[in-house]
């Protein structure tokens, strides 16, 4: 397997910063991942990372270690009954990729999650999620390579710990497994989730008559289109920041002197608070300061104009955590992984 030199990133994260890593390899199978793991050049080094599409990624310095790009590739019914189909994808695979196949043949269940960047495998680490759906609602299981013990595991439902924007990959078991496939249980017959405003709206607009798991994605696509910046033509990583959870009593406060706030309850004691609504609150909505940008549209989304340093965004970033604390003493926490 071949192991390259000095390689710049750039073309490997939709940020778009520009760092080195020391050592760079792309795998397309499992033996070639066990051949580099046992390879002498291997083991001398100090640190490691997985990569995918490099959409949820900020590389603030160079990488002194090696970067494995991921391109297993391969997605298959594995079994299915009179109400499910099981489908495996390997983890390179195109996250969108997968759900234009599942919309090509009627598997219902990740419509909603239509056209968010990045790879299969990378899925899981977050538990991805947008207008109303989670991974978690659909996960079955997904195998992992664990490369201390040398070993693939299987991981099901119940063993990944998902919640927002969160798993065990990325807590307990952090850099310790390489996801190399997900099985998702979908439905052959759709349970249609339209309950996120937006999608009611668009469906309206586009003068749909009968509800498809296609017209859901392709409502989706829509609203994603009109806020959310292309990475293809401005850097950027998405939502930077996670929504916060606060107590009741936290949300009642800012209420009292902002009746306009965005909240919305996740249990009897807690609210979730648009981390967008704070953001523009403190004024940074379109600030730009060189390249390095708080998006005009969608000011949880940070962006990079052209040749932005990832310390430049993440400094961006410390500010905005700062006055936001200072305004409404609420902590943003990062949503995007800080290399
Ligand atoms: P990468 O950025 O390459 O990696 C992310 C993390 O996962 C890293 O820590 C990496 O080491 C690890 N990783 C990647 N692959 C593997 C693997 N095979 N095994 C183990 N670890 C691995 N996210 C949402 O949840 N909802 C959204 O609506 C959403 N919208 C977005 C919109 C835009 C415009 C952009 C740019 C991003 C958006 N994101 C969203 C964030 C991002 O697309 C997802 O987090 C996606 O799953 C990242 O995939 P990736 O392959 O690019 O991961
Ligand atoms: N808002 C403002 N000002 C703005 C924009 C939005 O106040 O300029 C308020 C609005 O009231 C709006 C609310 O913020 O109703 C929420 O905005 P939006 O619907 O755009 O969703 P979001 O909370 O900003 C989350 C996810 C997205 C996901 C969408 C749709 C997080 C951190 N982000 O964004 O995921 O696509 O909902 O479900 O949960 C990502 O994770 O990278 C990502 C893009």
């Amino acid at each position: 397997m071949e192991i390259q030199k000095n390689i710049s990133l750039k073309p490997y994260n939709t940020f778009n910063i520009d760092v080195i890593a020391k050592q760079f390899a792309l795998f397309q199978s499992l033996n070639e991942l066990e051949e580099l793991f046992s390879d002498s050049r291997f083991t001398v080094h100090d640190s490691q990372l997985i990569l995918g599409g490099g959409s949820n990624i900020l590389f603030t310095k160079n990488f002194d270690g090696i970067v494995l790009k991921n391109e297993l590739k391969g997605i298959e019914v594995i079994k299915e009954d009179t109400e499910h189909v099981y489908v495996k994808a390997a983890a390179g695979e195109l996250w969108h990729h997968l759900v234009l196949y599942c919309i090509e043949h009627n598997y219902a269940g990740i419509e909603n999650l239509s056209l968010i960047p990045g790879c299969v495998g990378a899925a899981p680490i977050q538990n991805i999620g947008a207008y109303g759906v989670e991974l978690k609602d659909v996960f079955y299981e997904l195998e992992a390579y664990h490369w201390q013990d040398k070993t693939v595991q299987t991981f099901k439902l119940n063993d990944c710990a998902f919640g927002y924007r969160e798993s065990i990959f990325k807590n307990k078991f952090k850099n310790q497994f390489i996801i190399l496939n997900i099985t998702l249980k979908l439905n052959k017959h759709p349970k249609f989730n339209t309950q996120y405003g937006a999608i009611e709206k668009e469906l309206e607009a586009m003068s749909v008559k009968e509800l498809s798991i296609k017209n859901i994605s392709q409502a989706v696509i829509n609203i994603r289109s009109s806020k959310l910046p292309d990475p293809k033509l401005i850097g950027n990583a998405g939502s930077f920041f996670k929504n916060p959870v606060v107590s009741k009593f936290r949300k009642h406060t800012i209420w009292e002197y902002h009746k306009d706030l965005v909240s919305y309850p996740v249990d009897a004691m807690n609210y979730k608070l648009a981390a967008a609504w704070l953001i523009e609150k403190c004024g940074w909505k379109g600030y730009r300061k060189g390249d390095a940008g708080c998006n005009p549209l969608q000011p949880l989304v940070l962006v990079n104009y052209g040749n932005a340093s990832g310390e430049e965004i993440y400094e961006l970033s410390e500010q905005i955590i700062q006055s936001v604390k200072k305004e409404f003493g609420v902590v943003l926490e990062r949503e995007v992984n800080i290399i």
